[in-house]
């Protein structure tokens, strides 16, 4: 049997063990996961402690995802870009490996589950924090005409879009999308897909742009679920859009990094399915 978790501060209420118990179920895989709560000043030692119990991997949440991008030996291309790690893959000498599949489960949820192309389409990144940074590649991997970072700092989109705008490895798709920070207020113009990488609804805030940034039926994507999806879902509702909360990413981001861990692909759409009828 192998062992996983989910390293975070919080992490009482993650939904990530019920999501790979169901992955390793429906594959036939002999593992388990459970969740592993790490004092905020203590998670290099948590996580030694888990390698030197025997554990085979991680996944990392809020707000340890820079901590562990540092702390690998190696990382993907996508965790570098994000500069953070949500999956943690240890050798049989203790080596790091790191990946962040919070992009490309994102990816995934929009073009697989929703049914929306992302190549061609305009597309606004609302929020420029670690959420903000871990989906930025991904998103310009699928070859959008225009993406637009914007964010109540701006200096942190222009930065964040500087630093990707520079990356060597993103040259050749940057030819084909326009990438950039535009401020909150300043936005005119409408976009098929907003993404919002913010913690706003979180302190009870308003969806931080104008409604004029949606084109009649744009997909509004909230990173959140649940309760705080809930006032970006109605704003996106009353102006026309689409809303879709992030179950999707989540259940999308798990089964990538089971792939990592594990090389079998599991059923991310049917368990997908089945949270959502928890849920309601
Ligand atoms: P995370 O890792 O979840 O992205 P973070 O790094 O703290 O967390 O980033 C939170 C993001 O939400 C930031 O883009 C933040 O904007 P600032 O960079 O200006 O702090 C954004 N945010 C948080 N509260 C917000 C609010 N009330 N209105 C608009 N944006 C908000």
């Amino acid at each position: 049997m192998d062992h996983y978790c989910v390293l975070g501060n919080p992490v009482a209420h993650s939904k990530s063990p019920a999501i790979h118990a169901r992955f390793a179920e429906l594959t036939g895989q002999a593992m388990d996961y459970s969740k592993q709560l790490a004092p905020l000043d203590g998670f290099t030692a948590t996580l030694q402690q888990w390698i030197a119990n025997g554990g085979r991997g991680c996944n990392v949440t809020v707000p340890f995802k820079f901590e562990a991008f540092r702390l690998a030996g190696t990382a993907s291309e996508r965790a570098t870009l994000a500069q953070a790690a949500n999956t943690l893959k240890f050798g049989d000498g203790g080596q790091i490996e790191a990946d962040n599949t919070d992009g490309i489960g994102l990816v995934n949820d929009i073009q697989r589950n929703a049914g929306v192309s992302l190549a061609g389409r305009d597309i606004l990144l609302l929020g420029a924090g670690g959420a903000a940074a871990g989906v930025l590649g991904p998103l310009l991997a699928v070859g959008p005409r225009r993406l637009v970072v914007t964010n109540r700092t701006p200096a942190k989109a222009l930065e964040l879009v500087a630093r990707h705008a520079g990356h060597p490895s993103l040259r050749t798709l940057l030819q084909k999308t326009e990438l950039l920070a535009q401020e909150q207020q300043g936005l005119e113009a409408n976009f098929d897909v907003i993404v919002n990488a913010t913690a706003s609804s979180l302190g009870g805030g308003t969806v931080p742009v104008h409604a004029s940034v949606l084109k009649p039926g744009a997909l509004a994507y909230d990173m959140m679920y649940g309760e705080a999806a809930k006032g970006f879902a109605d704003w996106a509702r009353a102006h026309g859009a689409a809303p879709r909360d992030g179950l999707g990413m989540l259940v999308e981001q798990a089964a990538e990094s089971f792939a990592f861990w594990r090389g079998v692909r599991p059923p991310s759409a049917q368990v997908l399915q089945e949270m959502r009828k928890a849920l309601v």
